[in-house]
């Protein structure tokens, strides 16, 4: 709210990962996840944010459809770290009316051009993972762009 007031809802979206179990934080109770992220979510549609970012494997089940429901705005899926967002995983969300939108990491993070890759259905440069909470520019800028791939 505070972030909203400050420079416009619209210019502000949230991410939410339920059930995510990371870092110490345990979500295990389905009542009490429905319970938390639906008051989080209710709590927040009247602000009308640019997007609601939700990361879950189960995308098109209830928990998530439901919260998108109550969102009411735009949601943006990720279905999770199991292996990196593809060209065809994307396009399938969108089409089938899972989500309105698809947050892509790790494609992005090492494709400094993936919107033309994707277009064009080039090859990918993989994602360093040695690198990506790196102090310094490696992994941030040095992946090669379509032009240059290959020398
Ligand atoms: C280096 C790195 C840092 C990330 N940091 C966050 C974060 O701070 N908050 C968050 O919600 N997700 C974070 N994520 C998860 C991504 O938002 C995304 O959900 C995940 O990478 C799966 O999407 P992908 O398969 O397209 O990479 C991070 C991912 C990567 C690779």
């Amino acid at each position: 709210r505070a972030v909203a007031a400050e420079v416009g809802a619209a210019r502000v979206g949230l991410r939410i990962s339920p059930e995510r179990n990371i870092q110490d934080v345990w979500e295990k109770d389905a009542a009490d996840v429905r319970a938390t992220y639906e008051a989080l979510v209710d709590g927040v549609a009247p602000l009308g944010l640019a997007y609601l970012s939700v990361l879950h494997p189960d995308l098109d089940g209830s928990l998530v459809q439901d919260l998108r429901r109550r969102f009411g705005g735009v949601v943006v899926a990720n279905s999770g770290v199991a292996s990196p967002t593809t060209r065809d995983e994307a396009e399938t969300l969108v089409s089938s009316g899972v989500a309105d939108a698809v947050a892509v990491g790790r494609a992005l993070i090492a494709n400094p051009d993936l919107v033309a890759r994707w277009r064009e259905g080039a090859d990918e440069n993989a994602v360093d993972q040695a690198s990506v909470y790196g102090p310094d520019a490696r992994g941030y800028t040095d992946y090669p762009a379509l032009t240059t791939v290959g020398g």
